[in-house]
């Protein structure tokens, strides 16, 4: 199974456990049944579109939201019917959530105040883990004369100064512009590595996933889709929801017939397959934009006409329409590629076309 591989690279032991997690609100089924395990020091990221239930999958985790049925556990410890306080977890959320009546200093110690900690013990936290996020030249400012990253970092401090069990973060960055947003991503995922805390970071932005993970979960409908290495998610896909979701594809309602197997598209010349295709009949194709190149001169392709050109640097995008009316995009290296209103012949880099059920997505060969 495409969801299994990499598992063998997490050799750590399973720190969260997550089985069989349902969440119902009203007749809106937001989790279904859900089985998740993050190792010991892992970053696992839940990508998905928005309402499929990250949020409130992190929730339940956090103990905010009761699950109707499943259980969660920390060591193997069940976390059934305890309270969020009790639970041990930094909480990192979208927006900024800081207290503008307290300082820098302040708002990072509330945490360890509520729990007890005796005051000089709390200043040398409270300093260590300022000086972690960079900010300790401005423990005695307050909020409002902060730039947003640094607002975010007092987040980050706060969740980090009550050394926590596992680290949860909702969309942290999505306040921040996108230039900022990258270079904090970066400072989550080395601190993250640096503290080996095990994190569970919720994010609708494949690039922020695929870039801070050791594995992505893909979600939709209350339900993990995938769950593996970036790589993984990207390069085998386990249905076509995440391959459209992750990277995105041109999509081809064909037939697969004939020995060896070739892909019948209505109008279109066929395309061969390779050898070990054993699926015959009605498929959705799936081919990456830069799955697609220029045909050799005496090999088959598809005949198509560019209708928009796209420079996106070294590549360009191509979006193609062939003579049945297919439209197709196309990433071709920028030198000496075809202009808008060309001829193009176009085939599949070898073994990069996937096939796909028509009636439920799953992934056929
Ligand atoms: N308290 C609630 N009452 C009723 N419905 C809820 C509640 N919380 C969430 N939902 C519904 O459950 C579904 C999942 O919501 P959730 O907030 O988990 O999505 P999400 O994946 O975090 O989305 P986003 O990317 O927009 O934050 C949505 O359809 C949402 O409307
Ligand atoms: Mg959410």
């Amino acid at each position: 199974m495409q969801t299994q591989k990499g598992a063998a690279a997490h050799a750590a032991p399973t720190h969260l456990a997550v089985q069989g997690l349902s969440k119902t609100f009203g007749d809106h089924r937001a989790l279904a049944s859900i089985d998740l395990t993050v190792a010991r020091g892992e970053l696992v990221t839940l990508l998905g579109p928005s309402g499929c239930g990250k949020t409130t999958l992190l929730r339940c985790i956090a103990g905010f939201i009761a699950q109707d049925a499943g259980h969660i556990r920390i060591d193997g410890r069940s976390l059934d019917g305890s309270p969020p306080h009790k639970r041990n977890f930094g909480m990192v959320f979208q927006g900024y959530a800081v207290f503008p009546h307290l300082t820098v200093a302040e708002n990072v110690a509330y945490g360890l105040r509520a729990r007890g900690v005796a005051a000089g013990q709390r200043a040398e936290r409270v300093a260590r883990a300022l000086d972690r996020v960079q900010l300790s030249h401005l423990a005695q400012r307050f909020p409002d004369a902060l730039s947003g990253g640094q607002k975010q970092r007092v987040g980050i401090a706060r969740a980090l100064v009550i050394e926590p069990d596992l680290l949860l973060m909702d969309e942290p960055l999505s306040n921040l512009d996108a230039k900022l947003r990258v270079e904090m991503r970066q400072e989550i995922r080395l601190m993250q590595r640096e503290l080996g805390i095990t994190t569970l970071y919720v994010t609708h932005d494949q690039d922020e996933a695929m870039s801070i993970s050791d594995r992505v979960a893909v979600m939709q409908g209350g339900v993990i889709q995938q769950i593996a290495p970036p790589e993984v998610v990207f390069d085998d896909p386990a249905n076509a929801f995440v391959a459209d979701f992750i990277g995105g594809c041109n999509w081809i309602e064909a037939e697969v017939a004939g020995d060896p197997a070739v892909l019948h598209i209505a109008g279109e010349a066929a395309l061969p397959l390779p050898p070990a295709a054993g699926v015959r009949g009605p498929v959705r194709a799936g081919i990456r934009a830069e799955d697609l190149g220029l045909a050799a001169p005496d090999a088959p392709g598809l005949a198509a006409r560019v209708l928009v050109r796209s420079f996106l640097g070294p590549r360009t995008r191509l979006r193609v329409e062939t003579p049945g009316g297919l439209r197709l995009d196309v990433d071709l290296p920028s030198a000496d590629c075809p202009r808008e209103g060309d001829a193009l012949r176009l085939a599949p880099l070898p073994g990069r076309i996937r096939l796909y059920a028509r009636d439920d997505g799953r992934r056929l060969a």
